[in-house]
């Protein structure tokens, strides 16, 4: 039996940024990992390039049960402390679009800062190690792995979420808080491409690999403009992945497919300057050929000439591109998502320390609590935000 301050379950971003801070402390910390690499998701994060923060995160790019529990860790570690680390390692990186910071090499950088902090605070990374079980002890934790045991004060449980289970990823985290009695609430693959019914998917299949800048809106009014993407399973991109998070089963989603553009307008034009012109080609100059064939295909698009259109015509095809209407079949599931909805509920948890109301010396950190953030760096801003809060108490 080996004795430590504090075990980290997880060598993911949470885990390993609470060790090192854990470790600064004075802290004996042990990380325990299943896995045969640290990190194994930030490597294969934003392309292989992670995109680590954002430069403008902040609690309202956070989706959670309650929406006031980021702001502590959020306003105590921010980007702007994160982006400070990476510098005084002298990371390469650049900004793409929106404010998201990606590294310029490769996301082995950002492990390896990380790494290089676990060392310089001392800690013990113990890899193809996966936890068994975990039992309360008089003074603390007992923790059985595969391997041994560990006893220690106090035990974060940074396991993570559900996606990507080729990586690792065990419901071990969300058990533990079942066992001291902390709520787990219903969770859900998020940031994740959308399956299509078979009729959409025959329809549709043919643009795979087309890219379209929109604005995606949800049902319950979330919207988000940037690009969605075809796939041969459905529809992908990033407008896609962020709407996901607010899509539920059974509901449509609204694309507006020329954001920039008054289609009304744009018609009331061409009857000007092209009259004779067959409305089809006309769309094909500004929306995606192919797409406006399988349109007209499908009668969306008046077999007509741009002049021989009625203000009625008008009306139903300027409302059916700006509001174009499809509901998905469904997800890709765990296999492709980005990250895991819900999880434990952050009512059970201080949103100062995040150990468990109900259960001292016990702390739940990332994706394994019920925070999840939009596409765009956020959810790595959440991971460094709530692992150095937890750090510095565990
Ligand atoms: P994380 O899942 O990283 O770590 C949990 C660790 O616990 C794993 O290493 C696992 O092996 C270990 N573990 C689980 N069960 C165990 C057990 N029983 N015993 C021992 N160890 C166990 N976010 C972002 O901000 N920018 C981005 O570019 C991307 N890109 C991206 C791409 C892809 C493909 C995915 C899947 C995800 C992203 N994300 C992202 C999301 C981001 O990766 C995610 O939010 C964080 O990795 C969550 O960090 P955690 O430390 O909470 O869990």
């Amino acid at each position: 039996m080996t004795q430590v301050d504090v075990i980290v379950i997880g060598a993911g971003a949470a885990g390993l940024m609470c060790a090192a801070q854990a470790g600064y402390r004075g802290r004996s910390v042990t990380v325990l990992d299943m896995g045969k690499k640290p990190g194994r998701k930030i490597l294969i994060s934003g392309g292989g390039r992670c995109n680590f923060t954002n430069e403008n995160a902040s609690p309202e790019n956070y989706l959670c049960g309650n929406p006031h529990f980021v702001k502590s860790c959020l306003s105590r570690y921010t980007q702007h402390d994160f982006i400070e680390l990476v510098d005084r390692h002298g990371l390469a990186y650049h900004h793409k679009t929106l404010g998201q910071l990606f590294c310029d090499n490769s996301a082995q950088d950002i492990v390896d800062i990380l790494l290089t902090e676990c060392e310089w605070a001392g800690v013990n990374v113990a890899l193809r190690n996966e936890v068994l079980s975990v039992e309360k002890t008089a003074t603390g934790y007992l923790v059985i792995t595969e391997q041994q045991s560990y006893s220690c004060e106090s035990l974060v449980v940074a396991a993570g979420g559900l996606t990507m289970p080729k990586l690792g990823a065990t419901p071990i985290g969300y058990k533990i808080a079942e066992q001291f009695g902390l709520k787990v609430l219903p969770t859900m693959a998020a940031l994740v491409p959308f399956t299509l019914h078979q009729h959409d998917k025959d329809r549709f299949e043919g643009l795979s690999g087309i890219s379209v800048a929109c604005i995606v809106s949800s049902e319950d009014g979330t919207s988000f403009k940037e690009n969605i993407l075809f796939t041969h399973r459905g529809l992908s991109g990033p407008a896609i992945l962020q709407i996901s998070s607010f899509w539920r089963a059974g509901q449509a989603v609204t694309i507006n497919l020329l954001p920039e553009l008054d289609l009304t307008a744009q018609l009331a034009t061409w009857r000007e300057t092209q009259a004779q012109k067959s409305l089809k080609n006309s769309l094909a100059t500004i929306l995606p050929k192919r797409f406006i064939e399988i349109l007209h295909e499908s009668k969306a698009i008046p077999d007509c000439n741009v002049n021989q259109l009625t203000h009625s015509q008008i009306y139903d095809l300027a409302n059916y591109i700006h509001n174009w209407q499809i509901k998905p079949n469904g997800t890709e599931g765990y296999r492709t998502a980005e990250v895991t909805l819900g999880g434990i509920d952050t009512d059970e948890l201080s949103s100062k320390t995040f150990e468990a109301k109900k259960a001292q010396g016990l702390y739940f950190i990332g994706e394994v609590t019920d925070v999840t953030g939009w596409l765009g760096g956020y959810n790595f801003q959440y991971a460094w935000s709530c692992g150095f809060a937890a750090g510095q108490y565990c």
